[in-house]
Protein backbone atom coordinates (compact mmCIF):
# COMPACT_ATOMS: atom_id res chain seq x y z
CA UNK A 1 0.00 0.00 0.00
CA UNK A 2 2.66 2.48 1.34
CA UNK A 3 4.92 1.63 -1.97
CA UNK A 4 1.74 2.22 -4.45
CA UNK A 5 1.51 5.50 -2.89
CA UNK A 6 4.84 6.27 -3.12
CA UNK A 7 4.90 5.04 -6.67
CA UNK A 8 2.28 7.11 -7.42
CA UNK A 9 3.44 10.21 -6.37
CA UNK A 10 6.77 9.41 -8.52
CA UNK A 11 5.57 8.73 -11.32
CA UNK A 12 1.99 9.81 -11.75
CA UNK A 13 1.52 12.46 -9.47
CA UNK A 14 3.66 14.88 -12.29
CA UNK A 15 1.47 13.68 -14.85
CA UNK A 16 -1.95 15.26 -13.06
CA UNK A 17 0.49 18.98 -13.82
CA UNK A 18 1.04 18.41 -16.95
CA UNK A 19 -2.34 17.72 -17.80
CA UNK A 20 -3.37 20.35 -15.79
CA UNK A 21 -0.43 22.74 -18.11
CA UNK A 22 -2.52 21.71 -21.03
CA UNK A 23 -5.35 24.21 -20.89
CA UNK A 24 -8.00 25.21 -23.78
CA UNK A 25 -6.42 28.52 -23.97
CA UNK A 26 -2.75 29.05 -23.98
CA UNK A 27 -0.11 31.43 -25.38
CA UNK A 28 -0.24 29.04 -28.70
CA UNK A 29 -4.09 28.75 -29.06
CA UNK A 30 -5.17 30.76 -32.34
CA UNK A 31 -7.17 33.56 -31.38
CA UNK A 32 -9.98 32.66 -34.04
CA UNK A 33 -9.93 28.89 -32.17
CA UNK A 34 -11.01 30.55 -28.79
CA UNK A 35 -13.76 32.85 -30.65
CA UNK A 36 -15.30 29.89 -32.04
CA UNK A 37 -15.24 27.82 -29.00
CA UNK A 38 -17.27 31.03 -27.36
CA UNK A 39 -19.54 30.58 -30.11
CA UNK A 40 -18.72 33.82 -31.73
CA UNK A 41 -19.61 33.80 -35.44
CA UNK A 42 -17.91 36.75 -36.89
CA UNK A 43 -16.00 34.53 -39.13
CA UNK A 44 -16.56 33.56 -41.99
CA UNK A 45 -14.05 33.43 -44.42
CA UNK A 46 -12.87 29.89 -44.18
CA UNK A 47 -11.04 28.33 -47.08
CA UNK A 48 -12.69 26.33 -49.30
CA UNK A 49 -9.83 23.65 -50.13
CA UNK A 50 -11.44 21.58 -52.22
CA UNK A 51 -11.25 24.09 -55.32
CA UNK A 52 -9.16 22.76 -57.54
CA UNK A 53 -5.38 24.56 -57.44
CA UNK A 54 -5.93 26.05 -54.11
CA UNK A 55 -2.74 25.70 -51.78
CA UNK A 56 -0.56 27.86 -49.50
CA UNK A 57 2.02 27.81 -51.33
CA UNK A 58 0.15 28.99 -54.30
CA UNK A 59 -0.75 32.14 -52.41
CA UNK A 60 2.15 32.81 -51.10
CA UNK A 61 3.64 32.73 -54.15
CA UNK A 62 1.20 35.02 -55.70
CA UNK A 63 1.45 37.44 -52.51
CA UNK A 64 5.55 37.82 -53.18
CA UNK A 65 6.34 37.06 -56.65
CA UNK A 66 2.18 38.32 -58.84
CA UNK A 67 2.41 33.94 -60.25
CA UNK A 68 1.83 30.89 -59.19
CA UNK A 69 0.96 27.65 -60.71
CA UNK A 70 -2.24 26.98 -61.95
CA UNK A 71 -4.70 24.02 -62.05
CA UNK A 72 -3.42 22.69 -65.06
CA UNK A 73 0.33 22.64 -63.90
CA UNK A 74 1.26 26.13 -65.96
CA UNK A 75 2.65 29.13 -64.78
CA UNK A 76 -0.20 31.49 -64.21
CA UNK A 77 -0.40 35.13 -65.75
CA UNK A 78 1.17 37.48 -63.86
CA UNK A 79 -1.26 39.35 -61.77
CA UNK A 80 0.35 42.97 -62.20
CA UNK A 81 2.99 44.62 -64.46
CA UNK A 82 3.81 46.91 -61.72
CA UNK A 83 3.55 45.51 -58.02
CA UNK A 84 3.22 42.65 -55.40
CA UNK A 85 1.44 43.02 -53.17
CA UNK A 86 4.30 42.81 -50.55
CA UNK A 87 5.29 46.21 -52.15
CA UNK A 88 2.78 48.05 -49.92
CA UNK A 89 1.97 44.96 -47.18
CA UNK A 90 4.14 43.27 -44.31
CA UNK A 91 3.37 39.97 -43.60
CA UNK A 92 4.28 39.97 -40.23
CA UNK A 93 3.15 41.94 -37.36
CA UNK A 94 3.97 45.23 -37.61
CA UNK A 95 2.17 47.01 -34.26
CA UNK A 96 3.72 46.22 -30.81
CA UNK A 97 0.11 46.89 -29.30
CA UNK A 98 -2.28 45.53 -31.50
CA UNK A 99 -5.38 47.12 -29.87
CA UNK A 100 -4.50 50.52 -31.18
CA UNK A 101 -3.10 52.10 -34.35
CA UNK A 102 0.19 54.30 -33.43
CA UNK A 103 2.18 55.21 -36.58
CA UNK A 104 5.12 56.10 -34.57
CA UNK A 105 4.97 53.14 -32.10
CA UNK A 106 4.89 51.36 -35.48
CA UNK A 107 7.44 52.89 -37.01
CA UNK A 108 10.03 52.26 -34.32
CA UNK A 109 8.66 48.34 -34.12
CA UNK A 110 9.33 48.58 -38.14
CA UNK A 111 13.40 50.14 -37.48
CA UNK A 112 13.60 47.34 -34.54
CA UNK A 113 12.60 44.17 -36.74
CA UNK A 114 13.95 46.06 -40.30
CA UNK A 115 10.66 45.71 -41.67
CA UNK A 116 9.59 48.45 -44.22
CA UNK A 117 6.55 51.16 -42.98
CA UNK A 118 4.02 51.45 -45.94
CA UNK A 119 0.29 53.24 -46.78
CA UNK A 120 -1.38 49.18 -46.64
CA UNK A 121 -1.95 47.42 -43.26
CA UNK A 122 -0.20 44.48 -42.41
CA UNK A 123 -1.58 41.12 -43.81
CA UNK A 124 -0.51 39.66 -40.18
CA UNK A 125 -3.81 38.77 -38.79
CA UNK A 126 -6.24 40.32 -41.53
CA UNK A 127 -8.28 37.00 -41.46
CA UNK A 128 -9.22 37.94 -37.69
CA UNK A 129 -10.05 41.14 -39.26
CA UNK A 130 -13.67 41.87 -39.41
CA UNK A 131 -14.13 44.54 -41.98
CA UNK A 132 -11.88 46.24 -44.53
CA UNK A 133 -11.35 48.79 -46.18
CA UNK A 134 -12.77 51.02 -43.43
CA UNK A 135 -13.03 54.81 -42.86
CA UNK A 136 -12.46 56.92 -45.75
CA UNK A 137 -11.34 54.79 -47.99
CA UNK A 138 -14.89 54.74 -49.35
CA UNK A 139 -14.32 58.08 -50.93
CA UNK A 140 -11.12 56.83 -52.89
CA UNK A 141 -13.29 53.35 -54.17
CA UNK A 142 -16.78 54.61 -53.75
CA UNK A 143 -19.48 52.22 -54.24
CA UNK A 144 -16.80 49.26 -54.74
CA UNK A 145 -16.37 49.39 -50.66
CA UNK A 146 -19.47 48.20 -50.26
CA UNK A 147 -18.65 44.65 -51.41
CA UNK A 148 -15.26 44.76 -49.80
CA UNK A 149 -16.09 46.26 -46.08
CA UNK A 150 -17.31 42.72 -44.74
CA UNK A 151 -15.64 40.18 -47.07
CA UNK A 152 -12.13 39.54 -47.50
CA UNK A 153 -12.63 37.58 -50.46
CA UNK A 154 -14.15 40.81 -52.13
CA UNK A 155 -11.00 43.51 -50.12
CA UNK A 156 -7.94 40.92 -52.09
CA UNK A 157 -9.94 41.57 -55.15
CA UNK A 158 -10.61 45.03 -55.27
CA UNK A 159 -6.63 45.44 -53.96
CA UNK A 160 -5.83 43.18 -56.84
CA UNK A 161 -7.75 45.33 -59.50
CA UNK A 162 -7.70 49.03 -57.79
CA UNK A 163 -4.28 49.08 -55.40
CA UNK A 164 -2.22 46.79 -57.52
CA UNK A 165 -3.16 47.91 -60.76
CA UNK A 166 -3.18 44.23 -62.23
CA UNK A 167 -6.20 41.98 -63.96
CA UNK A 168 -8.53 39.74 -61.65
CA UNK A 169 -7.70 37.25 -59.72
CA UNK A 170 -9.72 33.78 -60.73
CA UNK A 171 -11.72 31.96 -57.55
CA UNK A 172 -9.08 29.77 -56.49
CA UNK A 173 -6.38 32.66 -56.81
CA UNK A 174 -8.30 34.10 -54.26
CA UNK A 175 -8.63 31.32 -52.49
CA UNK A 176 -4.76 30.01 -52.32
CA UNK A 177 -4.20 34.39 -50.91
CA UNK A 178 -7.05 33.01 -48.62
CA UNK A 179 -5.28 29.95 -47.49
CA UNK A 180 -2.03 31.93 -47.23
CA UNK A 181 -3.29 34.81 -45.38
CA UNK A 182 -4.75 32.12 -42.66
CA UNK A 183 -1.33 31.15 -41.92
CA UNK A 184 -0.20 34.51 -40.92
CA UNK A 185 -3.67 34.56 -38.23
CA UNK A 186 -3.07 35.79 -34.64
CA UNK A 187 -2.35 33.18 -31.74
CA UNK A 188 -2.85 34.70 -28.21
CA UNK A 189 0.35 35.30 -28.05
CA UNK A 190 0.67 37.91 -30.10
CA UNK A 191 -2.24 40.03 -27.70
CA UNK A 192 -1.51 41.56 -24.37
CA UNK A 193 -3.44 39.00 -22.37
CA UNK A 194 -2.90 38.70 -18.62
CA UNK A 195 -2.66 35.79 -16.37
CA UNK A 196 -6.11 36.59 -14.54
CA UNK A 197 -7.99 37.10 -18.22
CA UNK A 198 -6.48 33.72 -19.41
CA UNK A 199 -7.96 32.44 -16.43
CA UNK A 200 -10.95 33.91 -17.26
CA UNK A 201 -11.30 32.98 -20.93
CA UNK A 202 -10.61 29.25 -20.02
CA UNK A 203 -12.71 29.19 -17.54
CA UNK A 204 -15.63 30.46 -20.27
CA UNK A 205 -14.46 28.00 -22.78
CA UNK A 206 -13.95 25.25 -20.53
CA UNK A 207 -17.52 25.84 -18.80
CA UNK A 208 -19.68 27.26 -21.90
CA UNK A 209 -19.97 30.36 -19.31
CA UNK A 210 -20.01 34.03 -19.17
CA UNK A 211 -19.16 33.43 -23.51
CA UNK A 212 -20.33 36.62 -24.07
CA UNK A 213 -18.44 38.82 -21.93
CA UNK A 214 -15.21 36.49 -23.17
CA UNK A 215 -15.67 37.55 -26.39
CA UNK A 216 -16.32 41.13 -25.26
CA UNK A 217 -12.83 40.78 -23.47
CA UNK A 218 -10.64 39.34 -26.23
CA UNK A 219 -12.02 41.41 -29.25
CA UNK A 220 -10.66 44.75 -27.28
CA UNK A 221 -7.48 43.05 -27.36
CA UNK A 222 -6.93 43.81 -31.68
CA UNK A 223 -8.66 46.18 -33.92
CA UNK A 224 -11.15 44.41 -35.69
CA UNK A 225 -10.38 46.50 -38.60
CA UNK A 226 -7.69 48.73 -39.56
CA UNK A 227 -8.86 52.38 -39.40
CA UNK A 228 -8.23 55.25 -42.03
CA UNK A 229 -8.51 58.81 -42.25
CA UNK A 230 -7.61 60.61 -44.99
CA UNK A 231 -6.31 64.19 -44.35
CA UNK A 232 -4.77 66.74 -46.39
CA UNK A 233 -1.94 68.41 -46.61
CA UNK A 234 -0.77 71.03 -44.09
CA UNK A 235 -2.55 74.33 -45.01
CA UNK A 236 0.16 76.66 -45.49
CA UNK A 237 2.99 74.17 -46.93
CA UNK A 238 5.84 76.79 -46.69
CA UNK A 239 5.02 77.09 -43.30
CA UNK A 240 4.44 73.31 -42.65
CA UNK A 241 2.22 71.84 -39.95
CA UNK A 242 0.84 74.11 -37.22
CA UNK A 243 3.02 74.12 -33.68
CA UNK A 244 4.89 71.04 -34.79
CA UNK A 245 9.08 71.11 -35.06
CA UNK A 246 10.77 68.17 -37.31
CA UNK A 247 12.41 65.81 -35.82
CA UNK A 248 15.20 64.88 -38.54
CA UNK A 249 16.03 61.34 -36.98
CA UNK A 250 13.01 60.15 -36.79
CA UNK A 251 12.13 61.30 -40.57
CA UNK A 252 15.38 59.57 -41.55
CA UNK A 253 13.08 56.16 -40.46
CA UNK A 254 10.19 57.06 -42.49
CA UNK A 255 12.70 57.74 -45.39
CA UNK A 256 14.51 54.70 -45.23
CA UNK A 257 11.60 52.00 -44.34
CA UNK A 258 8.80 53.85 -46.54
CA UNK A 259 10.30 56.01 -49.73
CA UNK A 260 13.14 53.89 -50.27
CA UNK A 261 10.94 49.96 -50.09
CA UNK A 262 9.60 51.70 -53.33
CA UNK A 263 11.99 54.36 -54.61
CA UNK A 264 15.34 52.87 -54.37
CA UNK A 265 16.42 51.44 -57.38
CA UNK A 266 13.24 52.21 -58.96
CA UNK A 267 11.77 49.37 -57.62
CA UNK A 268 8.71 50.59 -58.17
CA UNK A 269 8.57 53.59 -59.47
CA UNK A 270 10.84 54.89 -62.58
CA UNK A 271 11.67 58.27 -59.87
CA UNK A 272 14.56 57.19 -58.21
CA UNK A 273 15.10 58.22 -54.83
CA UNK A 274 18.50 56.77 -52.71
CA UNK A 275 21.40 58.71 -50.16
CA UNK A 276 22.63 60.48 -53.20
CA UNK A 277 22.62 64.30 -52.84
CA UNK A 278 20.41 65.04 -56.01
CA UNK A 279 17.72 63.01 -54.13
CA UNK A 280 17.23 65.31 -51.34
CA UNK A 281 17.65 68.37 -53.46
CA UNK A 282 15.34 67.29 -55.34
CA UNK A 283 12.54 66.12 -52.96
CA UNK A 284 13.80 69.38 -50.73
CA UNK A 285 13.48 71.96 -53.95
CA UNK A 286 9.43 70.42 -54.13
CA UNK A 287 8.54 69.48 -50.53
CA UNK A 288 6.78 72.15 -50.38
CA UNK A 289 5.25 73.58 -53.46
CA UNK A 290 2.12 72.79 -55.47
CA UNK A 291 4.17 70.26 -57.89
CA UNK A 292 3.74 66.87 -58.75
CA UNK A 293 7.37 66.09 -56.73
CA UNK A 294 6.16 67.38 -53.45
CA UNK A 295 6.06 65.44 -51.15
CA UNK A 296 3.20 66.86 -48.87
CA UNK A 297 1.48 66.44 -52.34
CA UNK A 298 1.89 62.43 -52.94
CA UNK A 299 2.03 61.38 -49.40
CA UNK A 300 -1.63 62.78 -48.49
CA UNK A 301 -3.14 62.36 -51.81
CA UNK A 302 -1.39 60.46 -53.63
CA UNK A 303 -0.57 60.18 -57.30
CA UNK A 304 -3.64 58.67 -59.60
CA UNK A 305 -2.64 56.06 -62.29
CA UNK A 306 -3.69 57.29 -65.52
CA UNK A 307 -4.06 55.15 -69.04
CA UNK A 308 -0.42 54.92 -70.42
CA UNK A 309 1.06 54.92 -66.98
CA UNK A 310 -0.89 52.48 -64.26
CA UNK A 311 1.79 52.84 -61.31
CA UNK A 312 1.01 55.19 -58.77
CA UNK A 313 1.42 56.24 -55.21
CA UNK A 314 -1.29 54.99 -52.21
CA UNK A 315 -1.36 58.23 -50.43
CA UNK A 316 -1.13 57.50 -46.88
CA UNK A 317 -3.44 57.93 -44.25
CA UNK A 318 -3.03 59.52 -40.54
CA UNK A 319 -3.02 56.33 -39.03
CA UNK A 320 0.25 55.41 -41.04
CA UNK A 321 1.68 58.68 -41.43
CA UNK A 322 1.53 60.92 -39.19
CA UNK A 323 1.53 64.78 -38.98
CA UNK A 324 4.78 64.79 -37.28
CA UNK A 325 6.48 61.79 -39.36
CA UNK A 326 5.34 64.10 -42.20
CA UNK A 327 7.39 67.35 -40.90
CA UNK A 328 9.85 64.71 -39.15
CA UNK A 329 10.60 63.72 -42.71
CA UNK A 330 10.75 67.40 -44.19
CA UNK A 331 12.91 68.51 -41.89
CA UNK A 332 15.58 65.34 -42.72
CA UNK A 333 15.50 66.09 -46.50
CA UNK A 334 15.81 69.86 -45.76
CA UNK A 335 19.09 68.84 -43.51
CA UNK A 336 20.73 66.28 -45.77
CA UNK A 337 20.48 68.62 -48.75
CA UNK A 338 22.16 71.74 -47.10
CA UNK A 339 24.83 69.75 -46.26
C1 LIG B 1 0.10 49.78 -54.40
C2 LIG B 1 -0.17 49.33 -53.06
C3 LIG B 1 -0.91 48.04 -52.81
C4 LIG B 1 -0.74 46.84 -53.44
C5 LIG B 1 0.19 46.48 -54.57
C6 LIG B 1 -1.64 45.90 -52.80
N1 LIG B 1 -2.33 46.54 -51.81
FE1 LIG B 1 -3.73 45.69 -50.60
N2 LIG B 1 -4.12 47.54 -49.79
C7 LIG B 1 -3.43 48.70 -50.05
C8 LIG B 1 -4.00 49.78 -49.30
C9 LIG B 1 -3.50 51.21 -49.27
C10 LIG B 1 -5.10 49.23 -48.60
C11 LIG B 1 -6.09 50.02 -47.72
C12 LIG B 1 -6.41 49.51 -46.38
C13 LIG B 1 -5.25 49.17 -45.50
O1 LIG B 1 -4.56 48.16 -45.77
O2 LIG B 1 -5.00 49.88 -44.53
C14 LIG B 1 -5.13 47.82 -48.93
C15 LIG B 1 -6.02 46.89 -48.40
C16 LIG B 1 -5.97 45.53 -48.56
C17 LIG B 1 -6.79 44.58 -47.85
C18 LIG B 1 -7.76 44.94 -46.76
C19 LIG B 1 -6.98 45.18 -45.50
C20 LIG B 1 -7.72 45.86 -44.39
O3 LIG B 1 -7.50 45.47 -43.23
O4 LIG B 1 -8.50 46.79 -44.64
C21 LIG B 1 -6.45 43.33 -48.29
C22 LIG B 1 -7.01 42.00 -47.81
C23 LIG B 1 -5.42 43.50 -49.29
N3 LIG B 1 -5.16 44.85 -49.43
C24 LIG B 1 -4.81 42.48 -49.99
C25 LIG B 1 -3.90 42.68 -51.02
C26 LIG B 1 -3.42 41.62 -51.88
C27 LIG B 1 -3.77 40.16 -51.75
C28 LIG B 1 -2.58 42.20 -52.78
C29 LIG B 1 -1.85 41.57 -53.93
C30 LIG B 1 -2.66 40.92 -54.92
C31 LIG B 1 -2.54 43.63 -52.47
N4 LIG B 1 -3.35 43.88 -51.40
C32 LIG B 1 -1.77 44.56 -53.15
C33 LIG B 1 -2.36 48.82 -50.91
C34 LIG B 1 -1.91 47.84 -51.77
C1 LIG C 1 4.25 51.60 -52.11
C2 LIG C 1 5.31 52.18 -52.89
C3 LIG C 1 5.67 53.62 -52.66
C4 LIG C 1 6.04 54.22 -51.48
C5 LIG C 1 6.15 53.59 -50.10
C6 LIG C 1 6.37 55.59 -51.80
N1 LIG C 1 6.16 55.81 -53.14
FE1 LIG C 1 6.40 57.56 -54.11
N2 LIG C 1 5.63 56.74 -55.79
C7 LIG C 1 5.37 55.41 -55.99
C8 LIG C 1 4.93 55.18 -57.34
C9 LIG C 1 4.57 53.85 -57.97
C10 LIG C 1 4.91 56.47 -57.98
C11 LIG C 1 4.43 56.76 -59.40
C12 LIG C 1 5.40 57.48 -60.24
C13 LIG C 1 6.31 56.68 -61.12
O1 LIG C 1 6.32 55.47 -61.16
O2 LIG C 1 7.07 57.35 -61.85
C14 LIG C 1 5.37 57.41 -56.97
C15 LIG C 1 5.53 58.77 -57.18
C16 LIG C 1 6.20 59.63 -56.32
C17 LIG C 1 6.54 61.02 -56.64
C18 LIG C 1 6.18 61.76 -57.93
C19 LIG C 1 7.13 61.36 -59.01
C20 LIG C 1 6.70 61.82 -60.38
O3 LIG C 1 7.41 61.44 -61.33
O4 LIG C 1 5.69 62.50 -60.50
C21 LIG C 1 7.21 61.51 -55.56
C22 LIG C 1 7.78 62.91 -55.39
C23 LIG C 1 7.29 60.45 -54.58
N3 LIG C 1 6.67 59.33 -55.08
C24 LIG C 1 7.88 60.57 -53.34
C25 LIG C 1 7.77 59.63 -52.33
C26 LIG C 1 8.18 59.86 -50.96
C27 LIG C 1 8.81 61.12 -50.43
C28 LIG C 1 7.86 58.73 -50.27
C29 LIG C 1 8.02 58.47 -48.79
C30 LIG C 1 7.24 59.30 -47.93
C31 LIG C 1 7.27 57.80 -51.21
N4 LIG C 1 7.24 58.37 -52.44
C32 LIG C 1 6.81 56.52 -50.87
C33 LIG C 1 5.47 54.42 -55.03
C34 LIG C 1 5.75 54.63 -53.70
Amino acid sequence: MKYSIILFSIFLFPFLFIKGDKASVTKETPVAEVLKKLGDKSITHQVNAGLKGVSVENGKKLFFEGFSESPKGKKSKKQSKHFVCTSCHNTVKEDPNLSISDPQARLEYAADKDIPFLQGTTMYGAVNRTSFYNGDYYKKYGELVNNARNDIREAIQLCAVECAQGRKLKHWEVESILAYLWTLELTMDDLAVSDAEYETLTAAVDNNTNQEKAIDLLTTKYLQGSPATFIAPPENRKAGAANITGNPANGKLVYDLSCKHCHEDERYSFYKLDDTQLSFDHLDKHFSKYSRYSAYQVSRWGTSPTAGKKAYMPQYTKERMSIQQLEDLKSYIKQEAGK
